[in-house]
């Protein structure tokens, strides 16, 4: 019988066999799938684990104070929190190739896993045992789409399947593995994982990273992320995400189009915006969005992000067009 409380029973055996004493961390995006993989460990194994918050600069506006503000407060897990801006923008410099970019983000992960392993080895003093495990928020759609499933083709390496070094020092604890994003909702609630978190839309472990279609940079990113907040506020307050599934908002950083602005000529670039509908993001639909709601969105946009003067909306369904752009 499926019911959530099955899948703990099992998860929490299997973490416990699989882990038995050893220390483990956790990478916390503030997603559902990575809280709900925390707290199923947790379960499991209590303070043999600590979580890791990387803030590679790829993060939508807000994030990072969220983890702390509704994970943390709800299962009192020990939190680590990494400021890796420099890091992951720089290794990104000078790569457009969407690919590429996935697996940068995936190594410098795990680099940043690695030492933040070495801390927690240090904090642990006289104790010192290893961390053998990371924990990773992996769905069965993700398993398939990066290649991992029967007959599946490479689609795309998700950060936290395909795109691992060869040479990872750590053994995967993937308790999510066998399931699809309700089920991972609902084993959630059970575990008593706070609604605003297990109701959250998906995001992407890479981030912003992979919504630029070009080159990350510093400024670029900021641009992203004023469109995307822009986008999110008014979906919410127009009581709409409910309805979708999630909406990407994506730079198109290697485009410019001439626009007028006032008296002057203006070559910005576009954003667009990607509202789907889905049940478990294997496939997928455009989400028809009130056209007042897109009006909105689109003159927010180039009124206020100067970057921008030009908003357009994808209306792919996925297939042919994936979720995200790369
Ligand atoms: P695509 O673009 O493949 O996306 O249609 C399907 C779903 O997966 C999310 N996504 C990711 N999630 N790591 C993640 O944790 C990743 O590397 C990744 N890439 C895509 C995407 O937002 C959508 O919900």
């Amino acid at each position: 019988d499926w019911t959530p409380g099955n899948v703990i029973a099992d998860q929490v055996a299997a973490i416990r066999a699989q882990v038995g004493d050893a220390r483990v961390i956790c990478g916390l995006s503030g997603g559902v799938d990575s809280s709900v993989a925390a707290a199923l460990v947790q379960r499991a194994v209590g303070d043999q684990l600590t979580c890791v918050f990387v803030d590679h600069g790829l993060l939508r506006a807000g994030e990072a104070e969220q983890v702390e503000r509704d994970f943390v407060a709800a299962t009192g897990v020990k939190l680590v929190v990494r400021d890796e801006k420099q890091r992951f923008v720089g290794a990104l410099a000078g790569h457009s190739d969407p690919e590429t970019k996935r697996k940068i983000i995936g190594r410098e992960f795990i680099r940043v896993f690695e030492d933040a392993a070495r801390d927690v080895v240090d904090d642990a003093g006289a104790h010192g045992e290893e961390v053998r495990f990371l924990v990773q928020g992996t769905l069965y759609p993700d398993v398939v789409e990066s290649g991992g499933g029967e007959g599946a083709a490479n689609i795309k390496s998700h950060h936290n399947v395909g795109g691992l070094p060869d040479d990872l020092q750590f053994s995967l604890v993937e308790p999510l593995r066998t399931l699809f994003k309700d089920e991972v909702r609902a084993v959630g609630r059970e575990l008593g994982v706070p609604e605003e978190i297990v109701a959250r839309q998906p995001f992407p472990g890479p981030g912003l990273g992979i919504r630029i279609v070009g080159e990350v940079t510093a400024e670029r990113l900021d641009t992203l992320r004023k469109a995307d907040a822009i986008a999110r506020e008014e979906l919410t307050k127009a009581g709409l995400d409910d309805e979708i599934w999630q909406c990407p908002v994506v730079l198109l950083a290697d485009v410019r189009s001439v626009g007028v602005q006032g008296d002057g000529r203006t070559y910005g670039h576009p954003i667009v915006l990607r509202p789907v509908s889905s049940e478990d993001a294997m496939t997928a639909d455009w989400t028809r969005l009130p056209y007042d709601v897109l009006s909105v969105i689109s003159t927010r946009i180039t009124n206020e992000v100067s970057e921008v003067n030009r908003v357009v909306l994808d209306v792919t369904s996925k297939p042919p067009g994936t979720i995200e752009w790369e």
